[in-house]
């Protein structure tokens, strides 16, 4: 993850009702920890206080912005995208809506395939336009860090080129943060940025014949040249935070994917994988085996790979809008709940299963399709998608980043009620703006 200077600003938003996501207890609503009158302060771009408004101490703020009792949150994270690709497949999705199958599609040349030749060919000129394009529409729904995978490029070398493409975005933000404070900036930041390796999101075609060599390729040179340090800009980072495995029938074995988890957490980076989004084929217990962060879309899951993950505190990570696509019964969300899984939800953007760039529409989705609770559902899209990817976010907390969202609402529910549109008023990332400001309050579209 990148770590962008902050804002040696002093800041006091006051009068809020603010839901910290910071709490303790066993409840969603301990969790959530929905304060009254109150007010937090941000300092070098981290949080200094919050708490009520009666006890914040005084002293010289370079702003107080009253918010008249509107709701402030943690900045949103997206644990799930697959943000770099070229190509649309609109074609495929009316063969699916027509109700051809996901896996005959792909049989057919489609699929993930289709998106690998399109993003071979792309340039990295093009490839970092429609990166950025996409951040910036996340942005704006009030994302302040977005999690991305390769997995369309399928060889060491354009693997690697996604994951440099993802990094360097958030390279970008920096650049324009240089001059920090400066109003005129509001809006050209970006959402941080954690990057995941997925090389092994499908069997590329020079490997058909080959798929043990493929699977070792991946475990062996891949994953060694994405969790090794290099220079990028002025800073050194690995290319790669995380490693994930499409895990599935039809897709990668819980053999291959030990092969390639190991090897990816023997060399430093941490790892989840897509786990059950067409056949329970034990992912879950491997993941939990490996201490993985998550298993993500879990359509078909078992009562023993749930209790797996739950006593590893390996979070389950919904993606509504993907099963929506393909048609799926959603996953059970009081069903994990009840063997204890923390449950996030994610965008899972991509141009085959998910065209969504809209993480709190996903969320209303979850609400409705997999009966996630009200008050479980803002915590899925901070806290838990932020434990998801193994970042210190997502909770209102002294002296973690001061990344927030401040809406035009007062009412938590509005999460999970609201399907698409949904903005914050002001988005703040590391005591910087990064979307609208304290003017655009007083202009809900749902209130
Ligand atoms: O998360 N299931 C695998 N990966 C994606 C789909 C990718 C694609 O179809 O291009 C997913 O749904
Ligand atoms: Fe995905």
């Amino acid at each position: 993850m990148d770590s962008t200077s902050p804002s040696p600003y002093r800041m006091r938003i006051k009068n809020a009702r603010i839901a910290t996501c910071a709490g303790h207890g066993s409840t969603d609503e301990a969790r959530l920890d929905l304060r009254e009158h109150a007010s937090i302060v941000i300092e070098r771009g981290t949080i200094a206080y919050v708490g009520p408004d009666d006890d914040c101490p005084a002293g010289m703020y370079h702003r107080v912005v009253d918010v008249g009792g509107r709701l402030v949150t943690p900045g949103l994270v997206d644990p799930h995208t697959h943000l770099v690709f070229a190509g649309t497949r609109a074609g495929e999705f009316r063969q699916k809506m027509e109700g051809v199958d996901y896996r005959t599609i792909a049989k057919g040349g489609g699929g993930i395939g289709a998106t690998v030749r399109a993003t071979r060919e792309a340039t990295d000129d093009s490839l970092t336009a429609s990166v950025l394009a996409r951040m910036r529409v996340l942005a704006s729904c009030g994302v302040t860090l977005v999690e991305i995978k390769s997995g369309y490029g399928l060889t060491v070398e354009h693997e690697l080129r996604l994951l440099r493409i993802a990094r360097e975005a958030s390279h970008r933000r920096m650049e324009t943060a240089a001059s920090r404070d400066n109003p005129k900036l509001a809006g050209q930041l970006l959402p941080r940025t954690t990057t995941t390796l997925l090389g092994a999101h499908a069997v590329p075609p020079e490997h058909a014949h080959d798929r043990a060599g493929y699977v070792e390729l991946v475990a062996t040179e891949m994953v060694r040249r994405a969790s090794e340090l290099r220079r990028l800009g002025l800073r050194e980072t690995t290319l790669a935070d995380a490693c994930d495995v499409y895990l599935d029938e039809n897709a990668f074995t819980v053999e291959e994917a030990r092969t390639i988890l190991t090897a990816a957490k023997a060399a430093g980076l941490r790892v989840r994988a897509h786990v059950g989004q067409f056949a329970d084929v034990g992912g879950a217990e491997l993941l939990a085996e490996l201490g993985g962060l998550s298993c993500d879309h879990l359509e078909v899951v078992s009562d023993e790979g749930l209790r797996a993950m739950a006593a590893a505190g390996t979070r389950a990570v919904l993606l509504p809008v993907a099963w929506r696509t393909l048609k799926q019964r959603p996953p059970d969300a009081a069903r994990m709940r009840a063997h204890g899984v923390a449950i996030a939800v994610g965008t899972d953007a991509n141009p085959g299963t998910s065209a969504c760039l809209d993480p709190l529409a996903a969320l209303g989705l979850a609400v409705r399709d997999a009966g996630l609770s009200p008050s479980a559902a803002l915590l899925a899209v901070t806290r838990e998608a932020a434990a998801a990817v193994g970042a210190e976010t997502g909770r209102l907390e002294v002296e973690r980043d001061a990344d927030l969202c401040v809406w035009d609402h007062d009412d938590p529910s509005v999460f999970g009620y609201v399907v698409g549109g949904l903005r914050p008023a002001w988005a703040i990332s590391r005591g910087m703006t990064l979307v609208g400001g304290p003017e655009e309050l007083g202009a809900a579209v749902f209130r």
